[in-house]
C-alpha cells in the first residue's frame, strides 16, 4: 500500500476521534504485512490524563486483533495543521512493538506528509533488554 493511501485511512479513522476538551483529533493507521490496517483515533476524557492518542490505539487495536509486533510495517499520522508529530509516551510505546526502521508517516488534512522512522523519533529507546 502506497504511504498516501495509508495517510487517506488515517484521515478517515481521525473521524473518529472523541476529543471534546483538546478539540485537536488525530487519525492514526498501522499497515501490517498482509496488507490489513488497523485504526486508531485519540479518546479523551473528563479525567484528562487518562486521555488515550491516536498512535497507540491503533497498535491496541492490532494487537486486540492478533497481529504480532513482526507483522507491523508502517505507520501514518494525521491530524489538522503541520504533519502532526507523535507525543513522547507514543514515541517510547511504539519504539516497544516495531523495529527502529519501521517508517512513520506524519501528516495533515491536505494530505501534505513527511516520513520518518521510529528509531528516528526515538533514538536511544529505554527497552526491554534494559530492564532484564
Ligand atoms: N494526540 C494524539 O492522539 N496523537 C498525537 O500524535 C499528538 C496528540 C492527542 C492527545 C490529545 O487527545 C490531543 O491530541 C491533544 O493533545
Amino acid at each position: 500500500m502506497e504511504p498516501i493511501e495509508l495517510m487517506r485511512k488515517a484521515r478517515e479513522a481521525r473521524s473518529l476521534s472523541h476529543s471534546p476538551y483538546s478539540g485537536f483529533a488525530v487519525g492514526a493507521a498501522l499497515l501490517c504485512k498482509d496488507g490489513s490496517v488497523y485504526l486508531g483515533a485519540n479518546v479523551e476524557n473528563a479525567s484528562y490524563p487518562l486521555s488515550m492518542c491516536a498512535e497507540r490505539n491503533a497498535l491496541y487495536h492490532a494487537l486486540m486483533e492478533g497481529r504480532k509486533k513482526e507483522e507491523f510495517l508502517a505507520l501514518a499520522v494525521c491530524a489538522k495543521g503541520r504533519p502532526v508529530s507523535p507525543c513522547g509516551a507514543c514515541r517510547q510505546v511504539l519504539s516497544e512493538f516495531l523495529p527502529p526502521e519501521t517508517p512513520v508517516f506524519l501528516g495533515n488534512l491536505e494530505l501534505e506528509m513527511k516520513e520518518t522512522s521510529v528509531g528516528e523519533l526515538l533514538p536511544y529507546a529505554f527497552e526491554e533488554k534494559d530492564v532484564r
